[in-house]
């Protein structure tokens, strides 16, 4: 099955790239890859106005209540954004989010119409022990999968470190992750961490990765615009 690519844009605590919000901005999505972009909280309404397919990088699963500072996946779906990052390594590191927080959070975005990307992926010591299928098989499994759902596997020691894993040992896990799935061959599986625009197009040779969970390199639009175009 043919699974449109998608590039996602992870601008983390970031500024806006500039250029981002002019007509021509490579951050739009285009006709044959899905380009969406993920801004702090505080930008969602200047891309979205601009007409970016505009996400969250987190949300609470709680609809409302006593949460200073948290925003709801309810808050996010009413202001009709497209989808949310759940369980990324960051927000599990220093926010001390568990899978069963995370798989709360799927479930209210799903809930909500919100599209989510779960995070999933081992730490350098367990990449060490050989333990990455055991911990992407929990971070995953914990959560009640609908196909909906998009995959992102993040390595957590190739993020911001300009390491990557060889884009055939991605391959191996993205089918590991494959046969997790309930609708295997419909369910789109992205690859995030230290993508650039050189490295690109040799995770997208691969058959199954649909795309990329971009950080550091989408915040430099000509890079990203090679990201883009490998897809
Ligand atoms: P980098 O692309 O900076 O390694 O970040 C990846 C990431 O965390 C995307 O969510």
């Amino acid at each position: 099955m043919q699974r449109k690519r998608l590039i996602a844009a992870n601008w983390k605590m970031h500024i806006l790239p500039a250029g981002s919000c002019t007509p021509d901005s490579v951050y739009r999505t285009r006709a044959n890859v899905d380009v969406w972009v993920f801004p702090s909280y505080m930008d969602l309404h200047s891309t979205q106005y601009h007409g970016l397919v505009t996400g969250a990088q987190c949300g609470r699963a709680e609809d409302d209540g006593a949460f200073t500072g948290d925003i709801s996946m309810q808050m996010i779906a009413d202001q009709r954004y497209h989808a949310v990052i759940c369980g990324h390594s960051e927000r599990r590191r220093y926010h001390n989010e568990t899978d069963e927080m995370i798989a709360r959070q799927v479930a209210a975005a799903l809930r909500t119409g919100l599209i989510p990307i779960l995070c999933a992926g081992e730490t350098a010591d367990q990449h060490d022990r050989g333990e990455a299928e055991d911990i992407v098989r929990k971070q995953i499994s914990s959560v009640r999968m609908d196909p909906a759902v998009i995959i992102a596997y993040e390595p957590v020691w190739a993020i911001g470190t300009g390491k990557t894993p060889n884009p055939s040992d991605v391959e191996k896990m993205h089918l590991f992750i494959r046969s997790l799935l309930p609708a295997p061959e419909k369910m789109r599986i992205i690859y995030g961490g230290s993508v650039n625009g050189k490295n690109a197009a040799s995770f997208f040779a691969q058959p199954n990765i649909d795309g990329a969970l971009v950080g550091g390199s989408s915040l430099k639009p000509d890079e990203f615009r090679s990201i883009v175009e490998a897809a």
